[in-house]
């Protein structure tokens, strides 16, 4: 895959599915701003493998839950890399209950680390892809939850749902500027998110079981993918969504 001279953000991008991503595009030649709201040491541990192995990335820590976040994310690109060519709306959180239990409080900072960051990081990447003149791909990270209810899992659900629209009629919208929108949406994959189900050997057995591939994916299946859809071998792919479930959204009940 190649991705050289393009600079890309990824939100979230210093845990799970993010840092992986931000691996694989490094990987793939392009220059990364990786977002992250704690653990600075892990964004700072992802620079210096990048910048040891002859590429480029920087950290920036910014909540993506505003837009004064997500223009800085923006603006730190154009600064440090002169443009911006991709946009990774990756950062999320799980709060597993159900519709009757979920409270205000819950829903809102779900919504807005899930949801609203994602919309806004789409319009705030598609003003600046206009404006360079040169089109853009903005990747969601979205799940199987995106269209396959998960009870128990309500503002999760929710929230991916929104995401799954919101890459539909972003990409109708922003087509005609050749600004692509596209979901990626993981089924399990081993992360922080999933860490209570993957130490429970049998939590974890039985979603393995439920897997057509029997594996829980690792971060970096995912990863490659992303850097596949910002590539230009992706070029005609938008306003719809890739599935890398390992089959699981097909998965029979099992024997
Ligand atoms: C969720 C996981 C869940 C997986 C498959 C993911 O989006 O984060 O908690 O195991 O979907 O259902």
């Amino acid at each position: 895959m190649d991705l050289s001279g393009k600079s890309v953000v990824v939100t979230g991008g210093n845990s799970g599915i993010g840092a992986a991503i931000v691996r694989s595009l490094a990987a793939a030649g392009a220059a990364v701003v990786i977002d992250y709201v704690s653990r600075p040491e892990d964004a700072a541990d992802l620079v210096k493998d990048i910048t040891a192995q002859g590429g480029r990335a920087v950290g920036v820590e910014a909540d993506v839950s505003t837009v004064a976040g997500i223009d800085k994310l923006i603006s730190t690109a154009v600064d440090e890399f002169g443009r911006l060519d991709g946009y990774v709306n990756n950062a999320g959180i799980e709060n597993r209950h159900s519709l009757l239990e979920v409270e205000e409080e819950t829903f809102d900072k779900v919504m807005a680390v899930n949801l609203k960051s994602a919309v806004f990081g789409t319009q705030r990447a598609a003003k600046r892809f206009i404006e360079q003149g040169a089109g853009g791909v903005v990747v969601n990270i979205s799940s199987v939850h995106e269209d396959w209810p998960m009870p128990g899992n309500f503002t999760y659900c929710v929230s991916k749902g929104g995401m799954r629209m919101l890459t539909r009629t972003a990409g109708v919208e922003l087509g005609p500027q050749k600004v692509r929108v596209v979901n990626v949406a993981p089924g399990a994959v081993n992360t922080p998110i999933n860490a209570s189900t993957m130490k429970d050997d049998s939590l974890r057995q039985k979603l393995e079981n439920s897997i057509p591939l029997r594996e829980v994916a690792d971060p970096a299946q995912i990863g490659d993918v992303v850097a596949f859809v910002l590539s230009d071998a992706a070029s005609y792919m938008t306003a719809t969504t890739v599935f890398v479930d390992g089959g699981i959204m097909q998965g029979s009940a099992g024997l």
